[in-house]
């Protein structure tokens, strides 16, 4: 496969890099359709709809259903174009996004006495951009439901694009970054070709599938500390425009949908489940060939070898390692280099 391009949001876990390794597997075993089961910025359902597979996906977060619906239903260009030259020369106004998350704030920061001024991610000058042109697309009659879904992935790719963080959206710099000062445009979301998919949103073990797949590839969370509906909250309230109540004491303030101090985080997230969790995950799919991402991380809630046990009463599995680009078949009984961190755990039938 040349490089694939397509436009996404910045993401921690995305599996961009990847993206050759995961079309080799699927090429493996004459697959026609594909189920990516947590699809997150919809990277990998994008690549392999544009080489010719029938993709389902699902995600929980509402940010991910956007771009999933875009990259797998498309959209009309000419449309599209036509709304986003309009919001990028609309007059901007303050509101929901500006009156949150634009300028700076004074607050306490983590081992430090008193109070420190610290910015809240967005210039105002670009907030104002951004809630004037979500404010368009929410008052938008006769347009299609997958064309506006093409405008809000624009506008969340805008703020992406201009927010003064490094790679989520529980904190932002201390100081503006250049990305943070260029002023926001609205773009198009990279138009996919292909056979149509078909895009959901939930929580993996409530989805009922309507078919089976040849190809299973899941990448499911088991990181402490890396919750998505905590780390993107922002794209998600682009996504759905509720402009909710916000709790102030995080650094970056937070919807209740994204605080999880005093909630339980979900599957994956507790060592106690996190076994069961995989093996209900596994059992819940027919398939050809099963992929399963694995990224060694200090804060994982499982590794590698646990993984591969609860694999193997699904197939035949074999796990590969990816280096330097190179996909290699991984032993036990190679020493496990620092410099191996990405896994496929694959299960054929
Ligand atoms: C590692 S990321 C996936 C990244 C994706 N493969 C990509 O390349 O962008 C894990 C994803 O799982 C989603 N997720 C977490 N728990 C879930 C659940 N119970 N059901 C469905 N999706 C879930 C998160 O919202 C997140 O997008």
């Amino acid at each position: 496969m040349d490089h694939f391009k397509a436009k996404t949001v910045a993401y921690k876990g995305s599996k961009r890099k990847l993206l050759n390794n995961i079309l080799q597997l699927t090429q493996e075993v004459n697959a026609t359709t594909v189920f990516d089961g947590f699809s997150g910025t919809g990277i990998v359902s994008a690549m392999l709809r544009s080489n010719g597979y029938e993709v389902h996906s699902n995600d929980l977060n509402h940010s991910s259903y956007i771009y999933g619906k875009v990259f797998l239903e498309g959209f009309d260009m000419p449309v599209v174009s036509e709304h986003l030259e309009i919001m990028n020369g609309l007059e901007p106004h303050s509101g929901w996004l500006t009156e949150n998350y634009s300028g700076t704030v004074m607050r306490k920061v983590r081992a430090k006495e008193g109070l420190h001024i610290r910015t809240l991610g967005l210039l105002e000058q670009n907030a104002m951009k951004i809630d004037s042109a979500r404010n368009y697309i929410e008052k938008l009659s006769g347009v299609s439901e997958r064309n506006k879904n093409a405008l809000i992935f624009s506008v969340i790719l805008g703020l992406d694009s201009v927010f003064n963080n490094s790679n989520d959206q529980k904190s932002s710099l201390k100081e503006w970054s250049a990305k943070s000062l260029k002023i926001v445009t609205f773009k198009p979301p990279t138009l996919i070709e292909g056979k149509k998919g078909k895009q959901f949103q939930g929580d993996i073990f409530s989805l009922s599938l309507e078919k089976d797949f040849d190809v299973v590839y899941l990448d499911p969370p088991y990181t402490h500390g890396v919750l998505y509906a905590s780390s993107y909250h922002i794209n998600d309230s682009l996504a759905i425009w509720d402009k909710p109540q916000l709790d102030d004491d995080y650094a970056i303030p937070r919807p209740a949908r994204a605080c999880f101090r005093h909630k339980k985080a979900g599957s994956f997230y507790s060592k106690k489940t996190v076994e069961m969790d995989f093996h209900q995950l596994m059992d819940k799919f027919s398939f050809k060939r099963m992929i399963l991402s694995y990224s060694d991380a200090p804060r994982n809630t499982t590794n590698l070898d646990a993984l591969s046990e609860i694999a193997s009463n699904f197939g035949n599995t074999k796990i590969y390692s990816v280096e330097h680009k190179i996909c290699t078949q991984y032993t036990t009984q190679n020493k496990r280099s620092e410099k191996l961190k990405e896994f496929f755990v694959v299960i054929d039938r």
